[in-house]
């Protein structure tokens, strides 16, 4: 079975040393289209599909497929796949048991989305059952069913499948197009632009003034910029991701410097697991091509269940083995008394100095039609904000 090939030229391995390509060529597209209607078949959600896609560009190379158990026991015990290479976050295919009964280990299981769209086709290779309290309390570091990711855990069939995927159709994407690239895409475009070494920056929010600061500081001593926004599943109250695309295209336009930052997405769901997604989306750029990644305060990090610098702390633990240079920023705000961005390293002033505006008040004041400060954020973004979910 061939599948597609790509050419890479991008200087920076892989993780696991090869790009992995399991989107399927035209002619093996067409056998397994007309396969798949004798193949049993299984509903994924959102999460599982944007899972399926990422494992299908290459964005979560090693891995070829759903994890088995032997990697899915490591990488939640140990943060490491069963051949010792770094990995933080299960990547698993959850069904019901029921579901479960029906499929046949050594058959192929075809994957459809809930718009019955057939997206790609597993090799079932494994069935089993998992601690719920286990991966919640390792992964997540809590079993708060508050905890959305957590939340998410719950919620999922009881029985995970394994084996490799086949992609056979990427979920569309329709208000990104633009902004649609694959991991040996966005290689190709560092090597068209001449980028040597690149900076990734994850995000599930749109880019206020803390985050252009810590991503211009980045800027000063690399090539490129590569905002890379999820854009999969968030919880209800995050900004949605449609409004969040229009608030980058404009800051873009207006704050950076044409040959400096691109935009692309990523197609992942949030985990909100803090620590352990900080080390995920490290690994996740170093295959779309970044060398650098930016980890700041409370990165994925969601309501108190993580420490400030947490995240940085434990990825510090596994920077060498993730071959991806960590920019560690401390919490940025604006300064009254410097009239500045700064972080405690950079500023001698109080809190009294420092311009503070949690998540919530933000979304309050957009929701409300009101601006934010022009110190906080851009006067484009904010209005672009406040359009877009006053249409929502
Ligand atoms: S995240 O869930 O995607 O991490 P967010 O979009 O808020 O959330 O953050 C994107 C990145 O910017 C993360 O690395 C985060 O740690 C960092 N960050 C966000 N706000 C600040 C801030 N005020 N100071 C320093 N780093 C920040």
């Amino acid at each position: 079975m061939t599948l597609s090939t790509e050419t890479i030229t991008n200087t920076i391995e892989a993780h696991g040393g090869e790009l992995i390509n399991r989107e399927v060529s035209d002619l093996l597209k067409k056998e397994l289209l007309a396969e798949a209607k004798s193949l049993s078949a299984i509903t994924l959600n959102p999460w599982s599909l944007s899972d399926l896609e990422l494992i299908g560009i290459g964005g979560f190379s090693p891995l070829t497929g759903f994890m088995n158990e032997a990697d899915y026991t490591n990488v939640v015990e140990d943060l490491h796949l069963s051949n010792g290479l770094v990995w933080s976050i299960p990547i698993t295919l959850p069904v019901t048991e029921d579901e479960a009964k029906q499929l046949e280990i050594g058959t192929r299981v075809a994957l459809y989305g809930e718009d019955d769209h057939l997206y790609g086709v597993l090799e079932l290779e494994e069935k089993y059952t998992y601690d719920k309290e286990k991966e919640a309390q390792r992964v997540y570091g809590t079993t708060d069913i508050d905890h959305p990711g957590v939340k998410k855990v719950y919620e999922k069939g009881n029985v995970y499948l394994a084996g490799p995927i086949y992609l056979l159709d990427r979920p569309k994407h329709d208000d990104f197009v633009d902004y649609h690239l694959d991991p040996s895409e966005t290689r190709q475009l560092f090597n068209d632009l001449n980028w040597k070494t690149v900076v990734g920056f994850q995000t599930r929010n749109p880019v206020h003034r803390a985050h252009e600061y810590i991503q211009k500081a980045a800027l000063e001593s690399v090539d490129g910029l590569l905002l890379n926004p999820l854009v999969g599943e968030t919880k209800s109250d995050d900004i949605p991701a449609a409004v969040r695309m229009k608030s980058y295209e404009v800051i873009l336009d207006n704050y950076y410097p044409e040959n400096k930052a691109r935009l692309v997405i990523y197609p992942a769901a949030m985990r909100y697991a803090g620590p352990r997604e900080a080390i995920l989306h490290a690994t996740v750029r170093k295959n779309y091509g970044c060398t650098h990644f930016i980890v700041g305060r409370d990165h994925a990090g969601v309501g108190n269940y993580y420490g400030t610098y947490e995240a940085q702390e434990l990825i510090s633990n596994y920077e060498a083995e993730l071959g991806i240079q960590i920019l560690k920023f401390e919490h940025a705000f604006y300064c009254k008394t410097c009239e500045n961005m700064a972080t405690a390293k950079t500023c001698p002033h109080d809190v009294s100095s420092h311009l503070h505006l949690s998540g919530t008040k933000v979304r309050e004041k957009l929701k409300n039609g009101e601006s934010l400060p022009k110190e906080f954020s851009r006067p484009e973004v904010a209005e672009v904000l406040i359009k877009g979910l006053q249409e929502q």
